[in-house]
């Protein structure tokens, strides 16, 4: 579907009626469809994280990471521990634990991936699912509007801590290369560009913006999505980004058509789709008989809605390239914004000004880390042979001055 530029403040979608006629066409028609997950395709012993696993999507996909064989955590603030027997009965598996945190809450998710770091944790596959959509704007514990803490804020200190204690550590080749799947939304290709002067200010908002609000936190996700991916791997441009149907046609032709360039972390980024899920549970009273009929006759199951995470998460390829973004289970772009190098820059600073205080707890960095965030002094974030054989200006760089 083509993107529109139009006035100043429109980043993708010019419109929510555009962004919405979007996902229904493209939920109702199978052309550009990627072939679902292979049904043989294993991750027996791989670790894999799902934050927001008590529920809707996050369940489902834990349900069938394990019933592949993945050692699955939940990381949730609520359901604990009904929802992980839930998953244990249906997977099949009892390789399944649940873990406490709440996203709203910088404190608590510090605490989190303290526990992460002291376990020793190493995460081959984590799928940041959690996400809310409140009915007014209400603030976070530490004062921020709760959109923008727990799909953003969360995420942001979440991935720095992971690499800082290596709970995440770049993978030693194609078939073990860790993945980082964020759950966003096409809403985020209509919302207002990021206001960089006002960033992670608190804005009232009420039932008629909320909407509206939730793309702005989506596209804030989306970016930090984007820059992330390229700071992890500084080797890839863009042109080096296979699209699955170039690789599909390379199979079957045999033939080489590019060589993408070293992937040390593959970060990729979706949207589920509509999803019959708990998602819209603020909804007002009076609206709840309308909505619910509408939900489960027209939007995806949570276990439908999985197809697109499962694949960038399992399917072989998906390691070997990244900053990948699926529309359901259509390859597409993200907004320009969110693409937008100048703008992943000036997010990753200003959320690092914001979230300063939670980044370097020990103060590592004061102790003489260099200017790669991730591993102790004697460790790099490239420890592989090949990633050693980089020049220090080619590294992972995952500081503020990169
Ligand atoms: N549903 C859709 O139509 C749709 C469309 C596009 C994108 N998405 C995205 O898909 C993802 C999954 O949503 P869903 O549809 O499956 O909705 P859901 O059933 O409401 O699940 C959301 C999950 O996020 C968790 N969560 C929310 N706030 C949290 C916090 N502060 N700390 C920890 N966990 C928190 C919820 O935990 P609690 O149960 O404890 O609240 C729940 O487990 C979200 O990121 C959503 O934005 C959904």
């Amino acid at each position: 579907m083509k993107k529109t530029k139009t006035g100043p403040n429109a980043v993708g979608h010019n419109s929510v009626f555009s962004a919405v006629t979007t996902a229904l066409f493209d939920m109702f028609s199978n052309k550009g469809q990627l072939d679902p997950l292979a049904d043989n395709q294993r991750i027996d012993g791989k670790v894999c994280l799902v934050t927001g696993a008590n529920s809707g999507l996050g369940k489902s996909v834990a349900i069938q990471l394990a019933k592949r064989g993945g050692h699955v955590i939940m990381a949730c603030r609520s359901g604990i521990p009904d929802a992980g027997e839930d998953v244990k009965r249906l997977s099949g598996s009892d390789n399944v634990e649940m873990l406490s945190v709440d996203l709203s809450d910088l404190d608590s998710v510090s605490a989190f991936c303290n526990i992460l770091r002291d376990r020793k944790i190493v995460i081959d596959i984590a799928i940041m699912n959690a996400g809310l959509m409140p009915l007014n704007s209400r603030r976070s514990a530490q004062g921020y509007e709760l959109m923008f803490a727990v799909h953003f804020l969360a995420n942001r200190l979440m991935l720095h801590r992971w690499c800082q204690d290596g709970v995440i550590k770049p993978g030693t080749s194609t078939i073990n290369t860790p993945r980082v799947i964020f759950v966003s939304s096409e809403a985020h290709q209509s919302s207002e560009a990021i206001n960089f002067s006002k960033f992670g200010e608190y804005i009232e908002f009420g039932i008629k913006d909320g909407l509206r609000h939730y793309g702005t936190s989506k596209l804030h996700l989306s970016t930090f999505a984007n820059e992330l991916s390229r700071r992890l791997n500084p080797e890839c441009s863009d042109q080096y980004s296979v699209k699955m149907s170039d690789a599909q046609s390379e199979k079957n032709s045999g033939e080489k058509t590019n060589e993408p360039g070293h992937v040390n972390i593959a970060v990729h980024s979706l949207c589920p789709g509509p999803i019959a899920s708990n998602i819209a549970r603020e909804s007002p009273g009076f609206l709840k008989p309308i909505l619910n009929p509408i939900m489960s006759l027209f939007f995806n199951s949570p276990d439908k809605a999985a197809a697109p995470v499962m694949l960038l998460a399992c399917e072989e390829s998906m390691g070997k390239r990244t900053g990948v973004y699926l529309h359901m289970m259509r390859e597409k772009t993200c907004s320009e914004h969110a693409s937008n190098s100048s703008n992943g820059e000036q997010l990753w600073e200003s959320s690092q000004r914001l979230l300063a205080k939670y980044l370097d707890p020990e103060g590592k960095r004061s102790k003489g880390m260099g200017s790669e965030v991730g591993r102790s002094e004697s460790e790099s974030i490239e420890g592989t042979e090949g990633a050693q054989k980089r020049t220090a200006k080619q590294k992972t760089n995952l500081s503020t001055s990169a």
